[in-house]
């Protein structure tokens, strides 16, 4: 039995969807377990760069099923548009896609809402994808699930009464012109004869599944310092991206999960507002944003780029509980003659022992750094662990150490090929 939770350890954009793909030659199942299409997964394979947003990275291996979630909320739309996308690349998800009567369904007002709330003096940032409030109206214990697509009269009943009430906020609140109800009854009304088919009972499949042996990846997405409890609020996301929100999130009970991997890149970089104590700001951030491409999967924004805090990794891997890491972006350092890695945080000029919970305290702190040398040549063609610099396997060894993180995986490249286990 193995059951795997791969959780990004830093704030999103790890390389999860690389490393999900090549994972995933070994697993049955890929299943998502939160978030929903702010995700942006890229794998590269051959020529070809696919980029994944709500369906598990893993349905680009014909042979593995992929399941969405409970916890995950569904804009059908994006959906349908990449079961759209995957089709015309010859990959079919018919027999292959599995969703839980349980996720929750994105609608139009919550996408506006979102973009609205970014309007205003708030800001967090957001993908503008919809995932905060449709949250809230789960919490609130209004929002609309995939199960209710399959009762015609109660979709419809349940829009008409979650719009008038959105439509009343939009108006008085928002000054927004409101959205016609009709509308959005007859565009779900027909998302729901192309998703039925997908429609399945997810607690039972996974757990029967590990039952009959089989075995199952938790891909998770955006990272454990976005997370809702755990990151850095209120520049977070609304969903639990660590390790315990893979079991809330699937109906896969906590003892059954066998192993977590955290997603590390080997720098730092975040998108959206929100502190971040090792940005650069000066020509090295450009550098690195420059040499990793460091431009947002699905929003295109160039994303804040900085050196590797391995005291942010340390909190990191306490909370997931990171039995191994795959270290992913190593050969965008290849071009620098010195390296840092925080190795802590000063506050008021004292170092301080746990990561801050609270962004004001966050945001003051001073990262304590060690320089270290770097490598100087490409290590792109890398093949095994072997065949690293010996500065590499030192940076390595420093960051793991620092981060009390044990690697087996290193990424070189986006391609599948530019992977290697360390044993
Ligand atoms: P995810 O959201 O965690 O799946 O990560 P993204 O796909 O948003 O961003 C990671 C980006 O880095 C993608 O463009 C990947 O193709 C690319 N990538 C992944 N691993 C590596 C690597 O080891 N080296 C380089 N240079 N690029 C990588
Ligand atoms: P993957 O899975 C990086 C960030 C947004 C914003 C905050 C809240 O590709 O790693 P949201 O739209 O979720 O309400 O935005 O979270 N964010 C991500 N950053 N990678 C992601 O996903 C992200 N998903 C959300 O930029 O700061
Ligand atoms: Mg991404």
């Amino acid at each position: 039995m193995k059951v795997t939770v791969l959780v990004g350890s830093q704030w999103g954009d790890e390389g999860k969807g690389k490393i999900v793909d090549i994972l995933s030659e070994k697993y049955d199942f890929v299943t998502r377990f939160q978030g929903g299409a702010n995700a942006g997964h890229t794998v590269e394979i051959g020529e070809k760069k696919y980029i994944l947003h709500l369906i598990p990275s893993g349905i680009l291996r014909k042979e593995v099923k992929c399941v969405i979630g409970n916890g995950v909320v569904i804009d059908p739309k994006a959906l349908l548009e990449e079961i759209k996308l995957l089709n015309e690349n010859g990959i079919s998800v018919k027999e292959r896609l599995f969703i839980s009567h349980n996720a929750h369904l994105i609608m139009p007002y919550h996408k506006l809402l979102d973009s609205i709330n970014e309007s205003g003096k708030n800001k967090i940032g957001t993908t503008g994808r919809g995932i905060g409030p449709c949250y809230i109206d789960k919490f609130d214990r209004k929002g609309i699930r995939i199960v209710d697509l399959l009762n015609k009269d109660v979709l419809e009943e349940k829009i008409r009464k979650n719009l008038e009430e959105k439509n009343v906020l939009l108006k008085k609140i928002h000054k927004h012109e409101g959205l016609d109800v009709n509308e959005i009854i007859n565009d779900y009304l027909k998302f729901d004869k192309e998703i039925d088919q997908y429609i399945t009972d997810v607690p039972s499949l996974l757990n029967n599944a590990i039952t009959e042996g089989k075995t199952i990846l938790l891909e998770g997405a955006q990272g454990a310092l976005l997370d809702v409890d755990h990151g850095t609020y209120p520049y977070v996301t609304s969903s639990s991206p660590t390790t315990g929100g893979a079991c809330t999130g699937t109906g896969i009970p906590p003892n059954k999960i066998t192993d977590v991997i955290g997603i590390v890149k080997a720098y730092t970089t975040r998108v959206g507002h929100g502190p971040f104590p090792t940005e650069l700001t000066d020509d090295e951030g450009n550098k690195l944003r420059k040499i990793g491409a460091e431009f947002g999967a699905t929003t295109g924004r160039p994303r804040r780029c900085g050196w590797f805090d391995a005291f942010l990794v340390r909190y990191s891997a306490m909370i997931n509980g990171i039995n191994s890491a795959a270290v992913t972006k190593l050969d965008v350092l290849s071009d620098f003659d010195k390296i840092k890695v925080c190795i802590g945080y000063k506050l008021d000029g004292k170092m301080i022992k746990t990561f801050p919970s609270d962004v004001d305290r966050l945001g003051k702190v001073e990262p304590i750094y060690e320089q270290v040398d770097g490598w100087n040549e490409d290590i792109s063609e890398c093949k095994s662990y072997k065949e690293l610099p010996q500065k590499t396997k030192e940076y390595l060894d420093f960051i793991a150490e620092k981060s009390n993180i044990k690697v087996a995986i290193i990424s070189v490249g986006p391609k599948r090929k530019q992977t290697f286990f360390v044993n």
